[in-house]
């Protein structure tokens, strides 16, 4: 999808903030073995030990530079990486510690990202100039038995992680575009450091199984923290919906991004009130099901905001209303995340 020209007078964004980006979960990492992305415009492999560590490295061999994906013939075994070139076997800690024709440099070891794993999602931490982590996402409580499994959706558009963050304060926007009513938002967000938390609520009716019409009221509370990482809590209250949501935002080359739509839902025990047909089915299917369409609900929100988002410039001084407020403070929460560049301050009302 192809972006218009900026116009004359419209600066764009850095492509790569600083900060933590999901690369894959664990369980796409243990399946493949290997894993090779392009990640913040280069390219990375994953892949884990026997002992479920994981390791995140530029896909660049420090031998003579061959490329370590899985195309290029790179394999893993025994929790070793190894070089397709010269047969080079590589460690989760990057360093190199045997090759076929003797014994390794001490010096031949792989450019590493440090990770982070949150509920099975791995983030990668990509620093300016590759300096080490600033700050660390926080736990999530933890889910357990009575959580449904993760649905995962990922879209590939031309955007930046800013803006799509920017989501979360815009509460114009729910009314607008999602047609949400009774949007309520508490203001002021809440800002400490790399963390933004927005709480807002929201009333929406859409059609459940293409049979009866349902009606959600939903209060949420999304944790911000950098701009590849949004953490929903979703809760429904006429039916008794507890869900958890992640929006994350990945720059892959400098222009796509892939936006990745991650929930996962407390079993329903007892509905609140009657959804159709979900009373006859027992109860521990009944939360994938409802998962299932809470994550296409997600998915279709996302895909009307992709149309926006795709095709929108960067206004560096936007000019705002009242009920903008917040977006303002949200561009100067933003401002850490590029260090060493001169911001734009927004326009104040
Ligand atoms: S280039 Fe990797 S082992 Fe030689
Ligand atoms: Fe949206």
């Amino acid at each position: 999808m192809a972006r218009p020209q900026q116009a004359a007078n419209v600066s764009s964004l850095p492509p790569f903030p600083e900060g933590w980006f999901f690369i894959a979960t664990r369980d796409a990492v243990q399946k493949a073995g290997l894993i090779q992305r392009t990640w913040m415009g280069e390219e990375i492999v994953i892949w884990s030990d026997p002992a479920g560590q994981i390791c995140i490295a530029k896909s660049v061999c420090p031998h003579l530079g061959s490329d370590l994906g899985p195309e290029a013939g790179a394999r893993v075994v025994g929790g070793r990486l190894v070089c397709p070139f010269h047969g080079f076997e590589f460690e989760i800690t990057g360093q190199c510690v045997a090759t076929p024709s003797g014994a390794p440099a001490r010096s031949a070891k792989l450019d590493l990202f440090e990770a982070r794993e949150i509920e099975g999602l791995i983030f990668g931490w990509w620093g300016l100039g590759g300096r080490a982590s600033q700050w660390q996402l926080p736990d999530v409580p933890q889910s357990v038995d009575d959580w449904t499994d993760l649905q995962i959706r990922t879209i590939r558009f031309d955007g930046h992680p800013q803006e799509t963050s920017e989501n979360s304060v815009d509460i114009a926007h729910l009314s607008y575009i999602h047609g949400y009513h009774n949007v309520t938002h508490e203001t002021p967000v809440l800002i400490d450091g790399p963390r933004l938390e927005s709480r807002f609520g929201f009333s929406t009716t859409r059609k459940i199984a293409k049979l009866a019409k349902l009606t959600m009221d939903v209060s949420a509370i999304a944790h911000v923290v950098g701009l590849g990482y949004s953490f929903v809590e979703f809760q429904e209250h006429s039916i008794g919906i507890d869900a958890r949501l992640w929006v994350l935002a990945t720059p892959v080359d400098g222009t796509l991004i892939d936006l990745s739509i991650v929930s996962r839902m407390r079993t329903l025990h007892k509905p609140e009130r009657p959804i159709a047909g979900l009373r006859f089915l027992p109860t521990r299917m009944r939360a994938p099901i409802v998962n299932k369409f809470i994550a296409d609900l997600q998915i279709r929100d996302v895909q009307q905001d992709v149309v926006i988002w795709s095709r929108k410039h960067y206004v560096p001084r936007p000019r705002l209303v009242r009920t903008d407020g917040e977006i303002g403070k949200y561009r100067e929460y933003c401002a850490q995340f590029y260090p060493g560049e001169r911001q734009c301050e927004p326009s104040r009302l």
